[in-house]
């Protein structure tokens, strides 16, 4: 049985899950209207995977007895001002969510609640590769500026998640 504190917790989380879910499909449809139809995909598959992360803790919370209770989810930004701001903010965003399963974390040592702290080892783990997927991708746009081909390539290369 989860502790009420912990019950809350794990639902804020599954609320920012799910507003990482829909900051990555806003930033899709950026990419759509702006003729990016690989980067649109990958965060399209983003996004999905945000929705797979909300579930894991919706059921987790099930399982351990307590009530999932669904909040409304913030409006996203829907404009960036280059593939590039949009990369950095959702890498940004990557280091925000680090430190919300952080803060779990040390709940759940603190409450000495040996399930939830197991449970949170394989977002600790998700996350280092969450933030290294997105930095790459930054360092990547940096490199190209302004260069149309190579914006052109990168963006087939990201297209590619999801088929390979
Ligand atoms: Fe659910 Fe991208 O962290």
């Amino acid at each position: 049985m989860l502790s009420k504190s912990m019950e809350e917790a794990l639902n804020a989380q599954i609320n920012a899950e799910l507003y990482s879910a829909y900051i990555y499909l806003s930033m899709s449809t950026y990419f759509e209207a702006n003729d990016f139809p690989g980067m649109a995909s990958w965060m399209r598959h983003q996004a999905q995977e945000e929705v797979d992360h909300a579930m894991k803790f919706y059921r987790y919370v099930v399982d351990r007895d307590g009530r999932v209770t669904l909040a409304a989810i913030d409006a996203p930004p829907t404009d960036w001002k280059s593939p590039l701001a949009a990369f950095e903010k959702a890498y940004k965003h990557e280091q925000h969510v680090t430190g919300l399963i952080n803060e779990l974390v040390a709940q759940a040592d603190e409450e000495n609640d040996y399930a939830t702290r197991n449970m949170l080892d394989w977002f600790v783990d998700e996350q280092v590769e969450e933030e290294a997927t997105a930095s790459a991708i930054v360092a990547r746009l940096k490199l190209i500026g302004d260069n149309a081909p190579g914006l052109i390539m990168l963006d087939r290369e990201l297209g590619a998640r999801g088929t390979e």
